[in-house]
């Protein structure tokens, strides 16, 4: 039974769209419905036909308590439709009903308690997730239910405590998945009654205080995820535990090291502990684990010579996650005979000694970060890596200080790189050729290097670069003809693909997905001259244009309001004249706007989306005008808006209004985009 996490984090669309999750329409979840019925019931008795009937008639709208009157429906399942109101009690006390599913429906209210005088009820599976109730968990209602094996309730608007009641009243009591509430307090002592608990999930809820002691007892257990709560203290009694085969306690508050008793969990497939704040060393027993495939440590203040653990035994290793911690010593050999290994993140460590040779055995390696890691040898290094053929992600920013990029005719791999990054080296040398061969490449980052030279016309044959991160070297020359040929800053569809671990971009965002990275093009503190093509306006899915700090002279061209996407324009810094072209104040998603420090003229906007930013925006052109910069405009320089206004009132303070909120909206993204560049 083990979960699919949501990928809420990333989903742009609410996860109330139930077409991303159900596939039954609504026409085959009441055939379902009568089916199920006919064979269940073998004849209907008149009293069935009625009730039936009634719920026909109301399944747009709520459940008809005249369902629970069925005597003959076993399965039940409304799984998946549009159903409101309320879950009739007569549902789920029903005397006939063993499995009922309401799930992914808009289902609102509590759940109310059944009268203690009803009998023992033959209800085995209840899954009410993906709906919005809210309110406490009711507990004597569970008294009644004897025969409940899985209680599904994620995806709601729960809050109290953490209910428990069926552990006393259910023997078989399994599964309890209670992921993405709001339950708050300690995790129930009550628990401890729930003898036969395979699986339970309560995470991204409020719970606090550190995991009982109680919870230790419930040998059963298998999965065990309580991912984003506030929960502390150590994690110690968890090796009682010993069927454990998911641990997933990230993002909390725990303490303490793992223990060495970790080497009990012999089923143990997935430790996941990242961000929380533990210490001390990776016990070596870990190497027991032998069936682990994911294990994920990052993002806390473990420390010690990781070549004391012994990675050989562990075969099954698909992914390993140590990122900002304190290891020390080199990173030990026996990591490169976990042959499975696909992804592997080695980041912000205190890690010495090169890059081995022996990570080319790694034939499935996929994802690799070794960011900030104090690597030396960039050619030797890239030339390893090459031979990892599957390498799709590789994340190197922050080493090889003050080396040369290899040359044209040193590297020829990498021919399935998807997202490169080289930044913060200080690398001196030009933008290589070799990277032209990289054709599967979407996204590169070479900020933060000492690069000269001009950008090389080849980069339009990149087909899926959506993201170019140049800026901060000495690149010069024009832009090239090339840049402005980009095809998917001119398209909007970067194929979707999940990375093998998520990208982390600043100290709380993660990237599980890399059309969820905004498209880029920055070319900022640099040396390029000559004008801004007029054929920029063709790089409609363009979301971030920096071309600031440069020595750009001419005109803002007029097809700049052809970039309707765009959230960020940074022309600060530059030789700029001209007036700034009315088009702009068409460009409804910007939330940060900059062409301040050039030789504008003109009056600055009054209205409109630029009128909104500060003056700082504007500051520093002498001969720019207008009410909040130093200059006034004379009688002669208008503000370009301001002429239409009486004319217009409701339009533009309809423009208003979507700027506004267009500014709301997308002040996140901005967050987003300036953090982006710490990977
Ligand atoms: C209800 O139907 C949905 C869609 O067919 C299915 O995914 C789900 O597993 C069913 N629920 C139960 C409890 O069988
Ligand atoms: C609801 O939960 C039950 C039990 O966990 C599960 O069998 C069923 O597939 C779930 N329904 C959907 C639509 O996922
Ligand atoms: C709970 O139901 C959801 C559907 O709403 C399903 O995706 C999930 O797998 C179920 N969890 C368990 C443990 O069955
Ligand atoms: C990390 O652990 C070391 C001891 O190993 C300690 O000195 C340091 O303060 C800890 N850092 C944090 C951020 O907790
Ligand atoms: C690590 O374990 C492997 C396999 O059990 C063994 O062959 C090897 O000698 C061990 N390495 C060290 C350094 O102990
Ligand atoms: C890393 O470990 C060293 C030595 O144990 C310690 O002095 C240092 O404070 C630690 N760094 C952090 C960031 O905790
Ligand atoms: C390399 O990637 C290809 C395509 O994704 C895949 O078919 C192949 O199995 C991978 N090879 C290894 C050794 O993982
Ligand atoms: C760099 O690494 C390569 C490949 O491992 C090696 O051949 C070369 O000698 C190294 N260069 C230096 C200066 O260490
Ligand atoms: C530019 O890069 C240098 C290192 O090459 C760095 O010191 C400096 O802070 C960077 N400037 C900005 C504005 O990021
Ligand atoms: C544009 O890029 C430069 C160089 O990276 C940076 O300093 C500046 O903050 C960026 N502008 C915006 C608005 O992000």
């Amino acid at each position: 039974m083990a979960m699919k996490p949501m990928p809420r984090l990333l989903s742009s669309s609410s996860n109330r769209d139930n077409s991303r999750f159900c596939m039954p329409l609504f026409g085959q979840a009441l055939l379902l419905l009568l089916l199920c019925f006919v064979y269940r019931a073998g004849s209907c008795t008149e009293q069935e036909r009625e009730s039936l009937l009634q719920f026909l008639s109301g399944l747009e709208g709520s459940i008809s308590p005249s369902l629970g009157e069925l005597i003959g429906l076993l399965r039940m399942n409304l799984s998946c439709n549009s159903l409101s109101g309320g879950l009739p009690l007569e549902l789920v006390s029903s005397s006939s009903i063993v499995v009922l599913d309401v799930s992914f429906n808009y289902l609102t209210g509590g759940l109310s308690e059944l009268p203690s005088s009803t009998p023992d009820r033959p209800l085995q599976v209840l899954n009410i997730s993906s709906n919005l109730f809210t309110g406490n968990f009711p507990s004597t209602t569970w008294e009644r239910m004897n025969n409940l094996v899985v209680l599904n309730a994620s995806d709601n608007g729960f809050t109290g405590q953490m209910p428990t009641s069926f552990c006393a009243s259910a023997p078989s009591f399994a599964v309890l998945e209670l992921s993405y509430n709001q339950f708050s307090g300690r995790i129930p002592v009550g628990l401890s009654n729930c003898s036969k608990l395979t699986l339970l999930s309560a995470s991204y809820n409020n719970l606090t205080e550190t995991l009982p002691d109680e919870l230790f007892d419930l040998t059963s257990l298998k999965h065990l995820c309580f991912l984003r709560n506030q929960l502390e203290g150590s994690i110690k009694g968890i090796t009682k535990l010993k069927n454990l085969v998911t641990i997933d306690l990230e993002q909390n508050r725990l303490s303490g090291s793992i223990p060495n008793s970790i080497g009990q969990l012999k089923r143990l497939e997935k430790l996941h502990l990242a961000y929380n704040s533990m210490s001390g060393e990776l016990p070596s027993t870990v190497g027991n684990c032998r069936n682990l495939k994911n294990m994920n440590l990052g993002g806390n203040n473990f420390s010690g010579d990781l070549g004391n653990v012994n990675f050989s035994t562990l075969r099954n290793l698909q992914s390993l996650d140590l990122m900002s911690n304190n290891f020390t010593g080199t990173v030990p050999e026996s990591i490169y005979s976990c042959r499975n290994l696909s992804a592997l993140q080695l980041s912000n460590n205190s890690f010495h000694g090169q890059l081995s040779k022996k990570i080319r055995n790694l034939k499935c390696l996929s994802f690799v970060s070794l960011v900030d890691i104090s690597l030396t040898n960039i050619t030797g290094s890239l030339q390893i890596l090459q031979s990892c053929r599957n390498l799709t992600t590789l994340l190197t920013g922050y080493n090889f200080m003050h080396e040369t990029m290899p040359e044209d005719d040193e590297i020829y791999g990498f021919e399935n790189l998807r997202i490169f990054s080289l930044n913060d080296c200080s690398l001196s040398g030009k933008i290589p050729k070799w990277l032209s061969k990289l054709t599967n490449l979407e996204m590169l980052s070479l900020y933060n290097n000492q690069l000269n030279g001009a950008i090389p016309d080849w980069i339009s044959s990149l087909n899926y670069l959506f993201r170019i991160d140049i800026s901060n070297n000495s690149l010069s020359g024009e832009i090239p003809s090339a840049l402005v040929e980009m095809p998917m800053l001119k398209s909007d569809n970067v194929p979707p693909k999940v990375f093998e671990l998520p990208i982390c971009t600043g100290y709380a965002l993660q990237y599980r997905i890399n059309s969820a990275f905004p498209k880029v093009l920055n070319l900022g503190i640099n040396n390029f001259t000559g004008i801004i093509p007029n054929e920029i306006g063709q790089l409609k899915a363009l979301q971030l244009l920096n071309l600031s700090s440069n020595r750009l002279s001419g005109e803002i061209p007029e097809s700049t309001y052809k970039l309707t996407n765009l959230q960020v324009l940074d022309l600060s810094s530059n030789n700029l004249t001209g007036t700034i072209p009315d088009g702009l104040n068409k460009l409804h998603f910007l939330s940060a706007f900059n062409i301040s420090n050039n030789d504008l003229e003109g009056p600055a906007p009054n209205a409109g989306q630029l009128s909104t930013f500060p003056s700082t925006s504007f500051d520093g052109n002498p001969r720019l005008c207008g009410p909040m910069l130093a200059r006034h405009c004379g009688l002669a320089e208008t503000p370009f808006v301001s002429t239409k206004q009486n004319s217009d009132k409701v339009v533009s303070s309809f423009v208003f209004m979507i700027s506004f909120g267009a500014f709301f909206a997308v002040g996140v993204l901005y967050d987003q985009i300036v953090l982006s560049r710490f990977f």
